[in-house]
C-alpha cells in the first residue's frame, strides 16, 4: 500500500484500531520490536526506576563473560559531535554472578532477557555459552543469547573476532553446539568491508540471527592536554553519528539474507529513527546511547513508533519492514 493511500485511509478512519506492534525475530515472537542495547541499560533491572521493562520487546542485559573482568583505565566516556566514544572494555561481573544478583531482580520486573556474552578466544565464548546454558530453560526469562563477536580475539593478534568470518563462525559454532534450542544472534561490527560475507559466516555457523551494528572505530583528542580523551587511546562512537552506517549495514544484510532475522541498532533516538531501521530491514531493534541521556528512551522509542504507524495507517510493524528494499 503506498503512504499516500495509507494516510488517506487513516484520515477516513479505516485504521480505527491501534496498530498490531508484535514482531517475530525468527521463531521468536515479541510483543513488540523494541529492545534496550547492550552495555547501554545496565545489567539487570536498573531502568526499571525509569520505565516498564515488562512493556519492551526484550533487554539485553551488558555482555557478560564467563568470568569477573575490569575493563579498561578511565576515562572511559568522552561526548563527540553527534554522539559519543566509549571504551568501558566490557567491565561485568561474569555470568554466575550476574545470574545470582541481577538475573532474579529482571524476571521479577517482568523483562524477556537477552544474555549477551563475549570472550577473548573460542573457548572463552563456549564456556560462557554453557555458563548461560545451565541457567537458561526451564521458567527462566532469558529468551536469547547474543553474542558480541565485536571483541578482540587474542588467537588472532587481538583482531576483532568480528573482522573475520573464519573467527566469526568458530565463535558461533561453538556457541550454538552449547545453547541447543536457544536463539542466537551474532552482533557484528560495522568496521570491516566483508560484513555481508562474516554475517554469511554467521548464519552459516548457526547463528539463528543477525544483531547490526555495533560501535564504530573512533578516536577523540583533547587539544587541551594534547592527548587521546580515553584512558585506552581509541574507543567506539555511538549515537546519531552512526545511524546511517546501521541502516546501510541491514539494509545490505537484508539484501543478502531475506530470510534471516535481523535487528537493526545505531543512533535511533526516536520513532521516526526505529521506522526508518525496520524499513531498510530490521525485524527488531535497539535503543543505545540514547537511553544513556535519557533512561526513558527505549519506552519513548516504542511510544512513538505506535503514533506513527497510527499515524500513517499502517497497520502491522511488519507492514513497514524492509520496506525500503529495492
Ligand atoms: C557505553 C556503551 C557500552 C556498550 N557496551 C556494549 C556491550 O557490552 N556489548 C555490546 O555488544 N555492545 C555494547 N555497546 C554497543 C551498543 O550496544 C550499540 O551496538 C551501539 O552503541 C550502537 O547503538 P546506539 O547508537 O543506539 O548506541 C555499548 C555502547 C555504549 C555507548
Amino acid at each position: 500500500m503506498s503512504a499516500a493511500r495509507a494516510r488517506a485511509r487513516a484520515r477516513a478512519g479505516e485504521a480505527a484500531t491501534a496498530p498490531d506492534l508484535t514482531a517475530a525475530v525468527g521463531s521468536l515472537r515479541l510483543p513488540n520490536p523494541v529492545m534496550t542495547a547492550a552495555g547501554t541499560a545496565g545489567h539487570g533491572a536498573e531502568l526499571g526506576a525509569y520505565l516498564d521493562l515488562a512493556s519492551l520487546g526484550a533487554v539485553v542485559v551488558k555482555s557478560l563473560a564467563a568470568f569477573v573482568w575490569a575493563g579498561n583505565p578511565p576515562p572511559r566516556v568522552c561526548p563527540v559531535p553527534g554522539g559519543m566514544l566509549n571504551s568501558v572494555g566490557l567491565q561485568g561481573p561474569g555470568v554466575e554472578n550476574w545470574a545470582r544478583d541481577e538475573l532474579p531482580m529482571l524476571e521479577r520486573a517482568g523483562a524477556r532477557v537477552v544474555v549477551s556474552v563475549w570472550g577473548r578466544r573460542v573457548d572463552e565464548f563456549a564456556r560462557a555459552a554453557e555458563l548461560v546454558a545451565a541457567i537458561a530453560g526451564g521458567e527462566r526469562s532469558i529468551i536469547a543469547v547474543e553474542l558480541n563477536v565485536s571483541c578482540p580475539n587474542l588467537e588472532d593478534r587481538s583482531r576483532m573476532f568480528a573482522h573475520s568470518a573464519v573467527a566469526t563462525s568458530e565463535a558461533v559454532a561453538a556457541c550454538r553446539a552449547r545453547l541447543p534450542g536457544v536463539p542466537l544472534w551474532a552482533k557484528l561490527s560495522p568496521n570491516t568491508p566483508d560484513l555481508v560475507a562474516i554475517a554469511g559466516a554467521a548464519l552459516g555457523a548457526g547463528a539463528d540471527g543477525l544483531t547490526l551494528v555495533n560501535t564504530v572505530l573512533a578516536l577523540m583528542i583533547d587539544a587541551a592536554t594534547r592527548t587521546p580523551t580515553l584512558g585506552s587511546v581509541g574507543g567506539g562512537l555511538s549515537g546519531r553519528a552512526v545511524h546511517a552506517v546501521a541502516l546501510r549495514a541491514v539494509y545490505e544484510c537484508r539484501r543478502a539474507f531475506p530470510d534471516a532475522p535481523i535487528v537493526g541498532v545505531g543512533g535511533i533516538e526516536d520513532g521516526e529513527g526505529a521506522v526508518r531501521m525496520l524499513m531498510a530491514g530490521a525485524d527488531a531493534v535497539q535503543v543505545g546511547t540514547a537511553t544513556l541521556a535519557d533512561p526513558r528512551a527505549p519506552a519513548r522509542v516504542l511510544a512513538e513508533l505506535g503514533a506513527w504507524l497510527e499515524r500513517e495507517g499502517v497497520r502491522s510493524v511488519k507492514e513497514i519492514t524492509g520496506v525500503a528494499q529495492r
